[in-house]
């Protein structure tokens, strides 16, 4: 099987791993962070050309920290779309906020800046785009209506580490940006996140939250918890940073060759194919298909022959049991795609056989 995704890890991490091991600190519960910890952050913060980056234990806790950080609180209610992962409406919810969930858009799957206007009250405290499959959302027209009504903009980067939107990579856009290091993203920890912001005052904040918020052993300031990010898996991340472009480009190179041999092929105008624009630039994380009523028919048959399309995600989150008692109204865009759309692997392992394997694999599907 083709699988989804695949963590690229060669003899760089083990070695960085066996450093840690025989150095023997696997955490600091410093402010700071451990030694690992701070290269990381130092080689995200670079890369993505942001003031800090702050390592945590997750994307879920990414997400946690930055809504605390932004002093959301209960009866709070916080705009982001259902087409996501459910770790986007938990992180509000989990701080007594509620989640008010915002239509996409057919082209990009990420939040729809009209639905967004919409959907606004004067309980409205924040919102947080999600750069679905490494989509970026219109951060312009976000940015703009939140300026306007004074909302936080906080970016649920997870999916989209290395796409950029007018040239500024996401996640570096809004006031924060929160990242994954889950075993299925671009760059891997296994588990593990970051935020970042060039914010001073976000920053220390959010330095704080992920360790209890202390600054100097046992001194809590504000309301925290253990968001610390291992050694280990910071050895790995930091490892991981050193090969990020040559990863980005490997995807993008896959993903084009895909798209080529699959515009050859497929003629029927129900299924629709992922594009850039001038303005929109993917990492690639995973290249997603809108099949339309064949969707589920197309993905069993690839499955059948070895490629791991996967559904991401059915059913989108307001129409899961727990949301579901809280959300009224139709998503009309968001519930067409959960049925619509299957994603396909570009990750650096997959070879040129594999593509071609792969778009002659869909045709015959389409034709089955
Ligand atoms: C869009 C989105 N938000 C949040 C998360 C949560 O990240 P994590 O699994 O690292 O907690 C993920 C990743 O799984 C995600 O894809």
């Amino acid at each position: 099987m083709i699988p989804i995704n695949k963590p690229q890890i060669d003899e760089d991490e083990r070695q960085e791993i066996l450093n840690v091991l025989d150095e023997g600190i696997l955490t600091s519960a410093a402010y700071s962070g451990g030694k690992r910890v701070q290269d990381f952050e130092k080689l995200l913060a670079e890369f993505l050309h942001v003031k800090h980056a702050i390592a945590v234990n997750s994307g879920t806790a990414a997400l946690h920290a930055s809504i605390l950080a932004a002093g959301i609180r209960e009866n709070d209610e916080v705009l982001i779309p259902s087409f996501t992962f459910v770790a986007t409406a938990n992180s509000v919810a989990c701080t007594g906020a509620k989640p008010v969930f915002v239509d996409i858009e057919k082209d990009t799957y990420c939040m729809n800046p009209q639905d967004l206007q919409r959907k606004i009250t004067d309980k409205t405290r924040a919102i947080i785009p999600v750069h679905l499959y490494g989509h970026p959302a219109k951060m312009d027209e976000i940015l703009e209506f939140a300026n306007k009504k004074s909302l936080m903009v906080i970016e649920d980067a997870c999916q989209s580490l290395g796409s950029t939107y007018d040239g500024k990579q996401t996640g570096t856009i809004g006031q924060m940006g929160c990242f994954s290091m889950y075993a299925s993203k671009v760059l891997t920890s296994g588990e593990g996140g970051a935020i970042t912001t060039n914010s001073d005052e976000f920053a220390e904040k959010l330095r704080m939250i992920r360790n209890h918020g202390m600054v100097n052993g046992y001194d809590t300031r504000i309301v925290g918890f253990n968001m610390r990010l291992p050694e280990i898996s910071a050895a790995i991340a930091k490892t991981q940073m050193k090969k990020i472009q040559s990863m980005l480009d490997k995807r993008a190179t896959n993903a084009n060759k895909l798209g080529q041999l699959l515009s050859d092929k497929i003629r029927d105008k129900n299924i629709v194919l992922p594009h850039e624009n001038q303005r929109a630039k993917y990492n690639w994380y995973l290249y997603t298909m809108a099949f339309n009523e064949s969707r589920d028919k197309v993905k069993k048959f690839l499955n059948e022959h070895g490629i791991g399309a996967t559904v991401y995600y059915d059913p989108p989150v307001h129409q899961t049991p727990y949301y579901s008692k809280f959300h009224k109204g139709e998503l009309e865009i968001t519930e067409w795609a959960s049925k619509s759309v299957l994603s396909l692997p570009v990750h650096p392992s997959v070879t040129g056989n594999d593509l071609d394997m792969m778009a002659s694999t869909v045709e015959k599907a389409i034709k089955s």
